[in-house]
C-alpha cells in the first residue's frame, strides 16, 4: 500500500522540467501537411542535429526530450533526499505497479504478468537460463535470430546438453501462411520449446506469431517470442497472441531511455520459471512477474523515463505513429526497388514488416558506401544486408539522401 503511495506521489513528480517541454504541433496540421507536422516534431520534441541523419532505430531509439525530462527530475529528486513517503529509492526496482499498470495497458496484458527488466537480452537470458530443460531436449529457432535470443540457449547446450536446431526461413520471404508451415512443421519428438522474433533483426520481418504460437501450444511445445522490434513498431497486443513468454525493448522504438526491457510470461509459465538474478524473496510466487525484477540496486529513473516516453507516443496517439512510420518504410522500399539493382530482401506485402526496410547490396561497395555515409552523417545498421530504420524523427529528406549516396557509389564504382 506504502509502496503504491510512494508509486502514484512519483508519477506526479513536480513539473520544473515539464514547463520547459514545447508542446506539440496541432493535430490537425498533421492531416493537412503531414511532412510539416512531422518536422515540427523532430525539430521540437528531440535533441536531434539537424545535420544528422539517423536511420538506426531498429538497433536504439533515440529518447525524446519528454522522455530525458522525466529521467533528469527524478535523478534531482532523488538526490535531494525529499522523495517522501517511501524514504529514498534504495534498490529501485519496488514492484513498479503503476508503471507496470501504465505498459501494461499498453502491451495488452496484465501487469502481474509483466516485470521490467533492463533490455531484451536479459529478459530473453532470464527465460532460457529458467526452464528446466534436460540433456536431449531441443530448442528449435528461426536462422534469424538475433545473438541475444540464441546465446541463453547455445549455454543451455553447452552446460546441460539441449539440442538447438535452426528453421531456415527464405530470403525474400514466402507469405506468412508457408511462414507459419515452415516453424510449425519444423516440431519434432524432442522439440519443447519454439522460440522465434516477431520481428526478426536482420531483415525486420513479421511472422505469423498467433498462429505459430497456437499450433506449439496444441503439441504442447512451450513458445517464447523475441518480440524486441515489436512495440512502438507496430500494434500488438500480447494477451491476442498465446505465447508462454514475451520478451521486450521499448528503447528502440517506444521513446524510452536505453536501458528498459520486459519480460511478460503467462502465469503458470512464470510460476515454471527459475529466476536468473536473484536476492531475497526470489522464491516468493506471490510476486508474481514482479520475482523477476528483484535485480539488485537499480536506477530507477530510467523507469521513470519509460513511463514519460510512452506518455509521449499517447499524446501524439500511436496509430498516428504507425502509419507514418510505415508510410517512411514503404517509401524507402519503394526507393530502394526503383534503383533497380539492390536485392530486397523486405516483399512487397504491408502486412510483414513494419518500419524496417532490408536490402542487399548488389554492385555497391560496402566499405565506400560507408565511408560516403560517414561523409553525409548518415548513421545505418552497419551489418551484411543493408537495414534502414524509420521513424518519426526520420525527414523523407533523409531517405532521399540515403539513396542518393547508394547511387554515387554506384556510378563512382
Ligand atoms: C530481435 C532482437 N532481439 C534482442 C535484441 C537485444 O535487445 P536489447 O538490446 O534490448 O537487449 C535485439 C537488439 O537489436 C534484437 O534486434
Amino acid at each position: 500500500m506504502e509502496r503504491r503511495r510512494f508509486a502514484a506521489s512519483l508519477l506526479s513528480l513536480p513539473a520544473a522540467t515539464d514547463a520547459k517541454l514545447p508542446g506539440l504541433p496541432p493535430a490537425s496540421l498533421a492531416d493537412s501537411d503531414p511532412d510539416k507536422y512531422w518536422a515540427r516534431i523532430r525539430e521540437d520534441q528531440f535533441f536531434l542535429a539537424k545535420s544528422r541523419i539517423f536511420l538506426n532505430n531498429g538497433s536504439l531509439g533515440v529518447a525524446p526530450r519528454a522522455t530525458l525530462a522525466a529521467v533528469s527530475a527524478y535523478l534531482q529528486k532523488a538526490a535531494s533526499m525529499e522523495m517522501g513517503g517511501y524514504e529514498y529509492p534504495r534498490w529501485g526496482y519496488e514492484s513498479l505497479d503503476a508503471h507496470r499498470g501504465d505498459l501494461a495497458a499498453f502491451l495488452g496484458c496484465r501487469p502481474e504478468d509483466l516485470a521490467l527488466t533492463h533490455n531484451a537480452t536479459e529478459a530473453l537470458s532470464t527465460i532460457a537460463a529458467g526452464l528446466d530443460l534436460k540433456s536431449g531436449d531441443e530448442v528449435v529457432m528461426t536462422d534469424q535470430e538475433h545473438a541475444s535470443g540464441k546465446a541463453g540457449w547455445h549455454i543451455r547446450a553447452a552446460r546441460h546438453g539441449i539440442a538447438v536446431r535452426e528453421v531456415p526461413i527464405p530470403l525474400p520471404p514466402p507469405a506468412p501462411a508457408e511462414l507459419a508451415d515452415r516453424m510449425i512443421s519444423a516440431i519434432g519428438p524432442r522439440t519443447r520449446v519454439l522460440f522465434f522474433s516477431a520481428i526478426t533483426t536482420t531483415t525486420g520481418l513479421i511472422l505469423p506469431v498467433k498462429e505459430i504460437c497456437a499450433a506449439a501450444r496444441s503439441k504442447g511445445v512451450i513458445t517464447v517470442v523475441d518480440g524486441a522490434h515489436v512495440h512502438g513498431q507496430v500494434p500488438l497486443r500480447i494477451d491476442s497472441l498465446d505465447c508462454d513468454y514475451f520478451a521486450g525493448s521499448p528503447h528502440k522504438w517506444m521513446f524510452a531511455p536505453a536501458g528498459c526491457g520486459f519480460l511478460w510470461g503467462r502465469q503458470e509459465m512464470l510460476d515454471r520459471l527459475w529466476p536468473a538474478v536473484a536476492t531475497g524473496n526470489w522464491d516468493n510466487h506471490k510476486l508474481h512477474a514482479a520475482r523477476f525484477m528483484l535485480m539488485g540496486t537499480n536506477n530507477r529513473a530510467i523507469f521513470e523515463g519509460l513511463i514519460a516516453g510512452l506518455r509521449f507516443g499517447n499524446q501524439i496517439g500511436w496509430d498516428r505513429i504507425y502509419r507514418r512510420t510505415h508510410d517512411l518504410a514503404r517509401r524507402a522500399r519503394a526507393q530502394a526497388e526503383k534503383l533497380g539493382y539492390l536485392p530486397l530482401v523486405t516483399p512487397d506485402n504491408d502486412a510483414q514488416y513494419g518500419s524496417l526496410v532490408t536490402f542487399g547490396l548488389g554492385p555497391v561497395d560496402r566499405a565506400k558506401l560507408f565511408a560516403e555515409c560517414d561523409r553525409r552523417r548518415i548513421w545505418t545498421l552497419r551489418a551484411q544486408r543493408m537495414r534502414l530504420s524509420a521513424h518519426i524523427h526520420t525527414r523523407p529528406s533523409d531517405l532521399d539522401a540515403f539513396f542518393d549516396a547508394v547511387e554515387q557509389v554506384r556510378r563512382r564504382g
